[in-house]
């Protein structure tokens, strides 16, 4: 058998890319790598630093939208105060849950009851399976009292979980004598509107902080995209393809992620087609296969209704002449749609909610606009994005294979007729 080190099948180095793992998701770039973000990570460290001195921590809810570097930061501000405790003889750990994954609050303990036991000499069994949160509360004080002094917990995307009782738990720990480590919070949510049910779940013993944090203009983009731009084989990268991505990234939605996602899918599809370089047209195509992506994903929860909805939407605008539309216009052309798909239409109230949703995820805009004396209030709907990658998203769900193409869609239309939905039939 050939030496596997030297079998010149694995040999020839790679044309694009010379460290890919600079353009991965996870990757959490050095502190030199990090723009614009100075204010952010100042205001982060002023709630939880004084964990650093071996004083109580505040509380801290960053929310902003995908892509603003709030897990980065977060991490960042984290593992920085870590260091600067120690150096102070405070033993200080850092845990850091993916709500969007373990999204109940069993999973989110046991998690956190694992990491935290991980590196110490904690010698209780903690089971994976077969016990309930409380177990796992109960390991993770016990931890916490014979091996810390103070722990920064990130929850993130902590509006995936199920229920907010742990925020109450941490943050009566020490009250409740459960431990004498300090424990200071970071809570992470793409949603601003958490807020409003986080209100009302919560109570004033998660005293906290909220930090906003904003989309990123062009030049911030590029700059972090030049940062890494070792990622690819010297002189790869054409003049100004960094240049298009970031403006192309910060006329969409100031995301920072979905840059860096475009300029790796961008040198994938140059090295799948052969090509020496990345030019500007690889990152064009290659944003649109990333659009394309985030609306399935953004979507994937969806139902069906909501999916046609959107298709509804989409196909309105591409075929008509208005940017935005009545729900009434919208269902009605959804009915349609349901007809040719064969699928039982829901009501136009039913219809209303899931238009509602969808705003709430960001794939619309809706917006109440007075309809004059007699006819009331009614929303108008606007796609967020390129009503053409609506329409490839949706028909990527395989249930929906056979969706008639958007431009038959006008012709089925039942005649126009009836006054808009009212707002009021469905608050
Ligand atoms: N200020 C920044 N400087 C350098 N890279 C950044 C910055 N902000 C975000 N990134 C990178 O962009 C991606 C998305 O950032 P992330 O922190 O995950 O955003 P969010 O959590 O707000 O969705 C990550 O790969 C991250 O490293
Ligand atoms: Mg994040």
């Amino acid at each position: 058998m050939a030496d596997q080190a030297g079998d010149p099948l694995f040999q020839s180095q790679d044309p694009i890319f010379d460290r890919k793992e600079l353009l991965h998701v996870g990757h959490v770039p050095d502190e030199d790598r990090i723009v614009g973000r100075d204010d952010e990570i100042e205001s982060v460290a002023a709630e939880i630093g004084a964990i650093t001195r071996g004083d109580p921590p505040n509380n801290v809810m960053i929310y902003g939208k995908t892509g603003t570097g709030k897990s980065l930061i977060s991490r960042h501000v984290a593992t920085r105060a870590q260091n600067a405790a120690r150096g102070n003889g405070i033993d200080c750990g850092v845990l850091y849950v993916d709500c969007s994954e373990a999204n109940t609050e069993t999973r989110t303990t046991r998690q956190l009851a694992l990491s935290l036991k991980d590196g110490t000499d904690y010698r209780e069994n903690i089971p994976v399976r077969g016990v309930g949160t409380m177990e796992y509360y109960q390991h993770i004080w016990a931890i916490l009292e014979d091996c810390f002094d103070a722990v920064v917990v990130i929850l993130d995307e902590i509006d995936k979980l199920d229920n907010s009782n742990i925020l109450m738990q941490l943050s009566r720990a020490r009250e409740a004598r459960k431990t004498d480590a300090y424990i200071g919070v970071i809570g992470i949510s793409n949603k601003v509107k958490y807020r409003e049910t986080l209100d009302e779940r919560i109570d004033s013993s998660f005293g906290h902080r909220e930090l906003f944090f904003h989309p990123y203009d062009a030049s911030q983009l590029r700059e972090i995209m030049r940062n890494r731009e070792d990622a690819f084989q010297p002189d790869v990268l054409a003049d100004g393809t960094i240049e298009l991505c970031a403006a192309l990234a910060a006329k969409k939605h100031g995301d920072a992620r979905k840059a860096i996602e475009i300029l790796k899918e961008a040198g994938e599809l140059a090295r799948r087609t052969g090509s020496e370089t990345v030019s500007e047209d690889h990152i064009k195509q290659a944003q649109e296969v990333a659009e394309i992506n985030r609306i399935e994903e953004l979507t994937s929860g969806a139902t069906v209704h909501a999916k046609l909805a959107l298709y509804a939407l989409a196909s309105h605008i591409i075929t008509g002449e208005r940017e935005t539309y009545k729900t009434r216009e919208i269902y009605q052309r959804y009915v349609g749609i349901c007809d040719l798909v064969a699928t039982d239409p829901i009501t136009e109230n039913g219809l209303y909610r899931q238009l509602k949703e969808q705003a709430f995820l960001g794939v619309i805009e809706s917006e109440k606009t007075g309809g004059g004396r007699s006819q009331g209030s009614y929303l108008l709907h606007r796609l967020v994005t390129d009503p053409k990658h609506i329409v490839k998203a949706v028909r990527r769900d395989a249930s929906l294979e056979e969706l008639p193409t958007y431009d038959r869609l006008a012709e089925t239309e039942p005649a126009t007729g009836g006054r808009d939905t009212d707002l009021s039939s469905f608050d």
